[in-house]
């Protein structure tokens, strides 16, 4: 199939680029305090990067997101072996996740957006069932960029899906995103294995590096000698979202004080990955020149709790032919 790229605006100016392969959001234009437009999400000028390795830059990430430990779950008594292509353990849904196949992309008929779809087939990447996905990208005049994913399956199958956008609101990909302050509407985590699997308990955030309960920088604490920080080599961690009736809440806000920009994440999810780009190593060529460093870009990546269908005590992901699985995840952008 070809690459191509799909355009979305609002009445405000703001803009979206959508690729096809993975569903990438390649850029987000929005203003700063001043009406500035910039992009503020990480990727690359020339589209061809994306069918190279790159780490997830914008794309939809299933079929299971972040890591099953081992590459290996049991589901109504059959065992099932994945790829292991993180360590021991496999990571956001194989060697040919989501982000690496091409989706028919339409346009929305009562929305401002596209709807993205693809089916995969029953054992692809080790996965039982032919689960048909669709993501919706919406983008509304409050400046809010809705996604919202339905899927449904002829097995029992798992499933967890999330966006896999590195943000940096200063527009300026060559600075780290220390500087940017962080409020996460959590009052635990799960901490880490050293193989970057939760242990499967809920950790209080209080006293802790992890506590961002109220706007604090992504880098006040981050060098704090912490066990779970060097795990992660930084933030690379599962917030446990206070949802207790799984309705859209605000998850997260994030505000970048020096351009204003602000973007609130709501979603239905349990669970958000913050990801602080600690990987990231100047080897992958910036859009606007440089390369991109680490800690240039954060991930709040909504979704289940990661290696659950090993993990009875999370959330099921669970997903039964009849059901339909939806998950819907809100970017608001402002300025402060
Ligand atoms: C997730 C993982 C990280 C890393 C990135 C992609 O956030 O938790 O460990 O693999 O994806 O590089």
């Amino acid at each position: 199939m070809k690459l191509d790229v799909h355009k979305i605006q609002n009445k405000n100016g703001l803009s979206i680029e959508v690729l096809n392969l993975g569903g990438i959001i390649r850029s987000i234009k929005t203003p700063d305090r001043k009406g500035v437009f910039e992009d503020v999400v990480l990727g690359f000028q020339d589209p061809k990067h994306y069918l190279e390795e790159h780490p997830y830059f914008g794309a939809i990430v299933g079929r299971f997101a972040n890591r099953i430990a081992h590459g290996t779950f049991t589901l109504e008594g059959k065992e099932y072996s994945l790829a292991q292509n993180n360590g021991t353990n496999q990571l956001h849904g194989g060697l040919l996740g989501f982000d690496k196949v091409f989706w028919e992309v339409k346009p929305l008929e009562n929305e401002n957006g596209i709807q993205l779809s693809y089916t995969s087939k029953d054992g692809e990447e080790g996965y039982p069932g032919n689960l048909s996905v669709t993501v919706d990208y919406v983008l509304t005049d409050d400046n809010t960029l809705k996604v919202k994913y339905q899927a449904q399956t002829d097995k029992t199958t798992v499933i967890n899906l999330t966006q896999h956008s590195y943000f940096n609101l200063s527009g300026d990909f060559s600075k780290q995103i220390l500087d940017h302050e962080l409020l996460l509407n959590a009052d635990q985590y799960l901490p880490l294995d050293n193989t970057q699997i939760p242990k499967g308990n809920y950790q209080s955030v209080v006293d802790t590096p992890f506590d961002f309960s109220t706007l604090k920088t992504i880098g006040r604490d981050i060098e704090a000698k912490n066990e779970q920080l060097k795990i992660g080599n930084g933030y690379d961690h599962c917030w446990v979202i206070n949802n207790p009736n799984n309705e859209i809440v605000k998850a997260a806000e994030v505000y970048h004080p020096e351009s204003g920009r602000t973007m609130d994440v709501y979603t239905d999810q349990p669970g958000m990955q913050l990801y602080t780009a600690n990987f990231l190593d100047n080897t992958l060529p910036s859009k606007t020149g440089g390369t991109y460093g680490p800690r240039t870009g954060f991930c709040v990546e909504t979704q289940y709790f990661p290696n659950a269908p090993n993990e009875p005590s999370f959330p099921t992901t669970i997903l039964k032919p009849g059901e339909t699985f939806t998950s819907e995840t809100w970017f608001q952008f402002s300025v402060k």
